[in-house]
């Protein structure tokens, strides 16, 4: 999958930029904060239908405009398809071809699309993995942050997952509800607890296969950006993990979480806490790890789908963010000569040191392209 063009109205800093992009690497170069972010952060925008710095429109749009608009040619194999997003202060809409985009799911075999989190309304028009800076800090933020990661990437490859979180979020806010309510009724409660504990056992499932899947080729990517061999695993434990029947195993487990639930008026235990952590060499990153191992073992992580992907034409399209300029000129030389797989990607940084890309160097709110 690639960008082939890209177009933005009023988006950022950017009154009118039109741009085309090349199979391979894109190395986008400039000053600290000509925009070289802000093209990045629409290519993502369009892979999840919103910005990962900001949930407010009003910020996408240039200031002292009335709406803000994106679009941008994307080519799977011998399909091309034109996607359109269009900003105003309250909305987006989303156009694909012209049309526009009503029951997402309706066009979820045209161009993969899907809705995340139904509060969110993420949806994966255009399958990009982003590095940004704060991913770095992955393994050492909150477990929210890791349970994404897997939320995200199981929901791209499978609706069935996806169909089951959102259903799963919802039993868990009616659970807390009656969690909060000053008359408990426990029979309602036992009702949804077995639901939820039904739903996490699929979710569990997934997780755990996805997690060996990832595993399969985590060290060698880990190896090749450290340029030694190294033995990386993400560790996964469910909730539950004791042998025999999971949903009667997870009964008991909620049934001593019980009194800790109704002090804190919330649910303790379930696919909502659960974590993963990353061991490499056999020790755990997130406290071990220097702050360049971190940012390479992320790296890793969040490139591993890619390898998982057979199919070509789906195979994501890599956007590294400010990812050079913090590691030593070795590792950098090697995340280069590694992202250089990729069928396309795009590197910011405020330095050229780059053979053998097409460079977009972005100034005045410009960008002139050439190839180096
Ligand atoms: N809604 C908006 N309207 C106008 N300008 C905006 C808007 N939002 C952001 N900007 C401007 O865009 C610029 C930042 O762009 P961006 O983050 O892409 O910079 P950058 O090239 O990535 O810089 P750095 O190298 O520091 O990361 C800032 O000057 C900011 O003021
Ligand atoms: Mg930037």
């Amino acid at each position: 999958m690639i960008v082939s063009k890209l177009s933005l109205r009023n988006f950022r800093n950017y009154a009118a930029l039109d741009v085309e992009f090349s199979p391979g690497l894109n190395f986008i170069v400039g000053d600290n904060a000509e925009g070289k972010t802000n093209i990045v952060e629409a290519i993502n925008f369009l892979s999840i239908a919103r910005s990962w710095r900001t949930s407010e429109n009003r910020e996408l749009i240039k200031t002292g405009a009335e709406f803000a608009a994106i679009k941008a040619q994307v080519n799977k194999g011998e399909r091309s398809n034109e996607i359109n997003a269009i900003l105003t202060p309250n909305s987006k809409k989303f156009l694909v071809d012209n049309n526009p985009i009503k029951k997402l799911s309706e066009l979820s075999n045209l161009v993969n699309v899907i809705t995340f989190k139904p509060k969110d309304a993420l949806m994966f028009l255009v399958n990009v993995i982003t590095f940004k800076p704060k991913d770095a800090l992955m393994f050492i933020d909150s477990p929210k942050v890791r349970r994404n990661f897997l939320d995200i990437n199981l929901s791209k490859k499978s609706p069935i997952y996806l169909e089951n979180l959102i259903r799963y979020e919802k039993l868990l806010e009616e659970r807390n509800k009656i969690l909060k309510s000053s008359n408990i009724d426990k029979i309602q409660l036992d009702v949804v607890t077995l639901e939820m504990i039904k739903i996490s056992e699929i979710i569990v499932k997934y997780r755990y296969s996805y997690v060996n899947d990832i595993n399969r080729v985590l060290s060698k990517v880990i190896s090749q950006l450290k340029g030694e061999n190294e033995k990386a695993v993400i560790s996964y434990s469910p909730y539950i993990s004791s042998p025999g029947d999971f949903v009667e195993v997870a009964t008991r487990a909620y049934e001593m979480a019980y009194e800790r639930d109704i002090k804190s008026k919330s649910t303790n235990i379930g696919i909502h806490r659960e974590d993963i952590v990353m061991m490499l060499n056999g020790k755990d990153i997130s406290s071990y790890g220097s702050q360049g191992e971190n940012r390479l073992a992320v790296i890793a992580l969040k490139l591993a789908p890619y390898f998982l992907i057979e199919d070509r034409d789906l195979k994501p399209i890599i956007v590294l963010d400010d990812v050079l300029s913090e590691l030593d000129p070795e590792n950098k030389e090697r995340l280069i000569a590694f992202i250089r797989k990729f069928e396309q990607v795009f590197v910011t940084s405020t330095r050229i040191n780059i053979k053998n890309a097409s460079i977009l160097e972005v100034k005045n709110h410009r960008v002139t392209r050439r190839y180096a």
